[in-house]
């Protein structure tokens, strides 16, 4: 099934640049999911398995979901269950349309399976977006599988404004999604991950949760944490975060630490500067996932993101911790196939591991 993508579809994208190669598949992907029969086809070439789980009472097919960041004006919903996802993640959305940094800002670094990115949350401000969805529900367009939105903080505005720019855009989009994610972690705004501080926290979680307040359904609130800070801070942000009614944990967002490069086109391309997702970061993703998870007891359900990209990256996110999981630089150097590999891959393990319900395999390895 991955052999169109692997062997003529996954070379042509290496030659362009990275962010003309994201362009263009989203460009295809909104077109193709408009329309019915290009979803067949997708569902035909890339269709999972169930793996079902309930998290946030909510049934999800298997656990794999996309990552933001890959969808950033919620153009290409439709095809993303075709692709086999059993959920999305639309965004990073800001309360004000915004450019991003100036390109080049996304590489790939071949070797490492590994991106950095500098996008700096370009898209295009909460209000488009949401008239976007409102076209998309009432032309009956809307994916039938779980949606999140990203919400990062405006560039123009600072951090002690930052309560109100958060809060406006959950409102502005508060319909148009089933579950919200505060992005307070991503490294190319800056200042944004300071965010993570109680101080700001707090605030930024008290004026979204009056939103919440003021709705007459109940949407989970998610916190995206950063895996760059120390234990003891991230566990000060969980602690915090929980005490002001958060519902779970995205863990983790890109770091800015980076590897060794480990031949000269990564080297050049592990220089530039940005925040790096992929396979280098797993390792220090399942320790954030186990940390919080072992810290909260397993009550507060995570999300695991960071280099998920085989049956042994996502097995290892779930016992330690996560119950639901994102990708999105493996969708970049393996393809689309990788979500149905991976669900696969997991339900096969579940059935050796001895487990009736992919849930009973969340923590176990923390037990
Ligand atoms: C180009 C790019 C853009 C991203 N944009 C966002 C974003 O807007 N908001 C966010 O919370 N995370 C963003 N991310 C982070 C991803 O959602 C994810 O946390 C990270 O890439 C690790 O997953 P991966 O290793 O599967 O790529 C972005 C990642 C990439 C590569």
């Amino acid at each position: 099934m991955g052999l169109p993508y692997r062997n003529i579809i996954r070379p042509i994208l290496r030659v362009i640049d990275s962010e003309k190669a994201h362009k263009y598949t989203i460009d295809v992907l909104s077109k193709i999911g408009n329309k019915s029969a290009g979803t067949k086809i997708l569902n035909s070439m890339y269709k999972s398995e169930k793996e079902p789980i309930t998290v946030f009472d909510k049934l999800f097919h298997h656990p794999v979901g996309l990552a933001a960041g890959f969808d950033k004006g919620a153009d290409a919903l439709s095809s993303w269950p075709a692709l086999g996802f059993s959920w999305g993640e639309y965004g990073g959305i800001t309360r004000f349309p915004q450019e991003g940094n100036p390109k080049p800002r996304m590489f790939r670094a071949n070797k490492e399976n590994a991106l950095i990115n500098r996008m700096g949350l370009n898209n295009p401000g909460a209000m488009a977006v949401k008239d976007k969805l409102i076209t998309r529900q009432s032309s009956n367009n809307w994916p039938s599988i779980p949606i999140a939105a990203n919400i990062g903080r405006s560039s123009k505005v600072s951090n002690a404004e930052s309560p109100n720019d958060y809060s406006s855009t959950l409102g502005i989009l508060w319909d148009y999604a089933d579950m919200f994610v505060l992005n307070v972690s991503s490294p190319n705004t800056p200042n944004l991950r300071e965010l993570q501080n109680k101080s700001y926290l707090e605030l930024i979680l008290k004026d979204c949760m009056r939103i919440r307040e003021s709705k007459n359904e109940f949407k989970p609130i998610l916190l995206k944490l950063s895996p760059d800070r120390i234990n003891e801070q991230i566990l000060d942000s969980v602690d915090s975060a929980i005490s002001l009614g958060i519902d779970g944990f995205v863990a983790t967002n890109t770091t800015i630490k980076k590897p060794i490069p480990l031949s000269l086109q990564s080297r050049r391309v592990l220089s530039e500067e940005g925040g790096l997702s992929g396979r280098p970061l797993h390792e220090r993703s399942l320790e954030v996932i186990n940390l919080i998870y072992s810290h909260t007891n397993g009550k507060h359900p995570i999300i695991g993101v960071g280099g998920i990209e085989s049956t042994e990256t996502a097995w290892s996110s779930i016992t330690s911790g996560a119950s639901l999981l994102q990708l999105y630089s493996s969708l970049v150097f393996k393809g689309p196939s990788v979500i149905s590999s991976i669900v696969k891959g997991i339900k096969k393990k579940r059935i050796e591991e001895g487990f009736s319900n992919i849930s009973e395999a969340i923590g176990y390895n923390t037990k």
